[in-house]
């Protein structure tokens, strides 16, 4: 058995200190390129599951893709996901009926639908063995409240064309009060699918760069670029497959960004679900198993909040006392978090970048039903440039006017953006001396004026950093359980040492020497 120094030090690399379940499998192998090309058909920014898909169903339609990765495949949430796929998603069929209309509601269905099914198409195509398997999903309510609701969701559902019904049984040991069943739902390893994808797309033809960090973008004679430091890349199409593209724009005001926890857990017995189960809480709490070398692990997730926001280590905490209230644990193997970005209105956004030249792309908004919406965004993106039409193109298209849906929540998620611009400036401490930081500890200090984020290491080195976000200015407050800097307002992560890890800000956080 691995120590967890040689744990960490074979994992595949991912946006936070901890590690998932799925960083344990070999690095997706990238080709090295001594000559390449400098002008491509399309330029793909991130290798997570949006920009693979994408790219892969367009080399295999002969076009001449690069995808550009500030680090690696699956570095980000597709790394860190719990990957259940779902024809049922957050935003529930009675929204989006009432928000959109019934025929919306079939279309999002039909999504769902041919997502998982492109997923397996895949998986045949390129033999990636990835642990795909169809499973059913069950949804139970533990109160009156919660019932009604699941009524509705039931009626709704059935209406949109899932295939859903009541059932008996939820496989976890938590009571409930009522319960529905959807048919055909599906879950799989998503780093092994990836570097299925990964593989697959270079046999192809296809590019991949990594360790780019993609620092401007435009339109320029007649082509999209990417600059990266001295290299300057063009092509007919570019695509944003980052959650928020980077840079100040209109997502940071229709999209919230969260993070999501999970625990990986052995059991003292066999009680493990051989299903995809959700209770209704708010946050709500979700499970499924996996089995890695003859070996079970139970996945919980929840206690999700704002980037920026909530305490990490309370929301462990709280998971793992949920978990432990109802099972019996021998052991928690792993523990992570991942962000996600909720829309609005309760739909992503994916198709033209809104205010962008013609042929730049855009996918986001997927709340947590990233696979499912990550392979949809690359389905429709796909089709887009290969000029093919797409029944999904106008429900989830970028530009659509409103919100409506959830639109009073999305306000109070702004308004609460603007309270921090303010809280920000007047809430870090006054430390006396540098010294009060105890090893492993951070803190944000006031210097002349000047707000620093200070992390003191385990050997009790310093690593002090301006403490303003480089994406609109407000100050980063410190993820104790990932180690990262993380900003409140719209989800920008830094490592220790200033590096942007996710979100939309283009540049490092500034270092600062401390004598
Ligand atoms: Fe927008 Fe930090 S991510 S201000």
């Amino acid at each position: 058995m691995k120590n967890i120094q040689e744990v960490q030090a074979s994992a595949i690399k991912r946006d936070g200190k901890n590690i998932s379940l799925w960083q344990h499998v070999e690095s997706p192998l990238i080709n090295t390129h001594p000559s390449s090309s400098k002008h491509y058909d399309v330029i793909i920014i991130g290798a997570g599951i949006t920009g693979l898909t994408t790219a892969i169903l367009l080399q295999e339609a002969g076009k001449n893709c690069i995808i550009l990765d500030h680090h690696a495949p699956a570095f980000g949430t597709s790394g860190g996901t719990t990957a259940h796929l779902n024809t049922y998603f957050d935003t529930s069929y009675p929204q989006i009926e009432k928000d959109f209309g019934e025929d919306a509601a079939k279309l999002v269905a039909q999504s769902g639908k041919e997502s998982i099914q492109l997923i397996n198409d895949l998986i045949d195509r390129y033999t990636i063995d990835c642990d795909f398997t169809y499973l059913n999903g069950f949804l139970y309510a533990e109160d009156e409240k919660q019932s009604e609701e699941l009524n509705e969701i039931l009626a709704s559902s059935k209406k949109a064309g899932v295939v859903v019904e009541r059932a008996e049984s939820n496989h976890i040991p938590i009571p409930f009060k009522d319960i529905i069943c959807f048919h055909h739902q599906a879950q799989f390893h998503p780093v092994k699918y990836l570097a299925g994808l990964t593989k697959a797309f270079q046999d192809l033809g296809g590019i991949i760069k990594l360790n780019t960090f993609v620092d401007e973008t435009g339109f320029d004679e007649g082509f999209h670029f990417a600059k990266s430091e001295d290299i300057k890349i063009l092509a007919h199409q570019l695509v944003h497959a980052t959650h928020y593209p980077q840079g100040i724009n209109l997502f940071n005001f229709t999209c919230a960004p969260y993070r999501s926890y999970a625990i990986a857990v052995k059991l003292e017995d066999e009680n493990y679900p051989d299903a995809l189960v959700y209770d209704m809480q708010d946050p709500y709490h979700y499970f499924r198993t996996h089995t890695e070398n003859d070996e079970k692990y139970l996945i919980v997730g929840g206690a999700d909040h704002k980037t920026g926001h909530g305490d990490p280590e309370e929301s462990f905490n709280d998971l793992i006392a949920y978990v432990t209230s109802y099972y019996r644990i021998k052991e928690i193997t792993h523990k992570w978090s991942s962000q996600y970005y909720i829309p609005a209105d309760g739909l992503p956004y994916i198709g033209h970048f809104t205010g962008q030249e013609e042929g730049c792309y855009v996918a986001t908004g997927y709340s947590g039903n990233g696979m499912t919406f990550g392979t949809l965004a690359g389905l429709m993106i796909s089709d887009a440039i290969l000029e093919k039409q797409n029944k999904f193109k106008d429900l989830f298209n970028p530009s659509r006017i409103k919100p409506i849906a959830g639109f009073k929540e999305f306000v109070k998620e702004n308004s609460d953006v603007a309270w921090r611009f303010i809280k920000d400036r007047i809430s870090s401490k006054n430390l006396s001396s540098l010294e009060e930081i105890e090893n492993g500890q951070a803190s944000l200090i006031t210097h002349d004026g000047k707000k620093i984020a200070v992390y003191k290491d385990e050997q009790g080195n310093l690593h002090a950093l301006q403490a303003t976000c480089t994406h609109a200015g407000c100050i980063v407050n410190w993820n104790a359980e990932e180690k990262s800097w993380d900003c409140p307002c719209h989800g920008g992560r830094f490592d220790i040492d200033g590096h942007v890890l996710a979100g939309p800000p283009q540049t490092k956080l500034q270092k600062i020497e401390i004598e």
